[in-house]
């Protein structure tokens, strides 16, 4: 053990280091804003090489962590002695933490304010039947042709859809979800899989900027067309499918819900992996508006962005996040208030947030229990969000114990190691060069 002055020790176990948090002694120590840089840098949670399961490419989903990082939590709660057999995400987003758990045969309980994440999520957790699946695909291909061009929507969602597509593409898109909607029962595990690959596809067939995580329309785009679109797709689901092994997974549960809210799981969970919204990163209601619209999900997708986490409409008044922060919260908070009161007001809504999900997760989990969030530094009007400092000031203040923190890279590329804004790997450290890496924070229920 290296101890280190602000209350701190690195702890190698078998060469897997982290660093172990300790309360501060002295009452009203100051917090060392940067404490976290002494986390060990641990090449073991970098991307593996080898290919994730295929399942997990069936539909695009932002800051989707890889499943790696289940594998590794696994390893962390074992050895931490945990016996695990029922797992949690509480930001189940396109349930990578799901199909993990289940393909292990071990219970899952999860939940994501986003509609289209609990789409996906529940299209991970099943093992369709594949002849079944590949008949309805053609039945539904042979219906396209004949289908109605007259949508069910409403106007305000047909009045949102149509800037993003050219004529003929939108005309399609309503003729397969007819055809989707004649060929499989409302509700059903079919509707719900051919959803899914309807939504997949809504924005490579529309004018939406490729790779884009913010709405940007790119005019010059040739969209791909309508049907081929969804046949590649239905295809893409079937060989995910046929890669997996042909044996039933268990039951879960996925609620479409607000972790601040949702009734937590019956039986208490023994580990808890998740990675949190980041704050004003990424708006995800706007990011999957099209999927929410064409799927009925709202009318109007700005209503989705009501409690979501890290969404700038969300704000909290400052007299009142004074005092309610943890001090690494309110430290941040004011160092953004200085140069933007809008944002600080909204960053203070998000911290105070993530307090509430930490005691959540708290009451979520068993005595012994672990909590493993993956979770990335920001960087908002050149001041540093250092949202794993805030992270573990929480699991301090909800009573966790056994808290370390180890840092993971974000690029398995020594060369390319840094991220741009559309995500794609480089070599330039622009201010995303922050997302070159990442903090891995671990904490045990007492
Ligand atoms: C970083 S993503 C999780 C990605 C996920 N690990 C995956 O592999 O796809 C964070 C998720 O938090 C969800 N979220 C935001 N606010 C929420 C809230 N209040 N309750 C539940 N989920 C929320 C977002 O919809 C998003 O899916």
């Amino acid at each position: 053990m290296i101890g280190i002055s602000w209350g701190g020790a690195v702890d190698g176990e078998g060469g897997r280091c982290m660093l172990v948090i300790e309360r501060p002694e002295t009452a009203g120590a100051s917090l060392d804003y940067n404490r976290l840089k002494a986390a060990p840098l641990s090449s073991d949670w970098a991307e593996a090489a080898e290919r994730e399961a295929r399942i997990h490419s069936i539909h695009v989903y932002p800051a989707k962590f890889p499943a790696l990082i289940f594998q590794k939590a696994i390893e962390l709660a074992t050895r931490r002695g945990v016996e695990v057999k029922r797992i949690g995400d509480i930001f189940c987003g396109s349930g990578t933490v799901l199909y993990e758990t289940a393909v292990r045969n071990l219970e899952f309980w999860g939940c994501d304010i986003n509609p289209v994440a609990t789409l996906i999520a529940r299209v991970k957790g099943m093992r369709p039947d594949l002849e079944a699946f590949t008949a309805a695909a053609d039945r539904i291909s042979l219906r396209f042709e004949t289908a109605s061009r007259a949508s069910t929507l409403s106007p305000v969602a047909v009045s949102r859809l149509t800037p993003w597509y050219r004529a003929g593409q939108f005309e399609d898109l309503v003729k397969l979800r007819n055809a989707i909607e004649s060929e499989t029962e409302d509700h059903s595990e079919a509707r719900l899989l051919f959803d899914c690959a309807f939504s997949a596809i809504a924005k490579p067939t529309s004018q939406w900027k490729a790779r884009s995580t913010k709405p940007a329309r790119h005019e010059e785009k040739t969209p791909a067309p309508v049907l081929q679109s969804f046949q590649k797709q239905c295809r893409l689901m079937m060989a995910a499918w046929a890669e997996a092994s042909s044996a039933t997974l268990p039951p879960f549960e996925v609620h479409r819900a607000d972790v601040k809210s949702v009734p937590g799981p019956a039986a208490p969970l023994d580990l808890i992996i998740t990675s949190p919204p980041y704050a004003m990163s990424y708006e995800y209601a706007d990011v999957h508006q099209l999927s929410a619209l064409w799927l009925n999900y709202a009318e109007d997708h700005r209503d989705l962005r009501r409690d979501v986490i890290g969404t700038a409409s969300r704000r909290s008044n400052l007299s009142f996040a004074l005092r309610n922060l943890n001090p690494v919260g309110l430290q941040i908070v004011f160092r953004l208030f200085e140069k933007d009161r809008a944002l600080a007001e909204s960053l203070a809504s998000y911290f105070l947030d993530m307090q509430q999900v930490v005691g959540r997760c708290h009451d979520f989990l068993r005595p012994g229990g672990v909590c493993v969030f993956v979770v990335g530094n920001t960087q908002l009007k050149d001041v540093r969000i250092d949202n794993a400092n805030h992270m573990v000031e929480c699991f301090i203040d909800a009573g966790f114990e056994n808290i370390s923190v180890l840092r993971r890279p974000l690029s398995n590329k020594p060369n390319t190691p840094y991220r741009q804004a559309n995500g794609r790997l480089s070599s330039t450290p622009t201010r995303m060069g922050i997302y070159a890496e990442e903090y891995v924070v671990m904490a045990q229920r007492r």
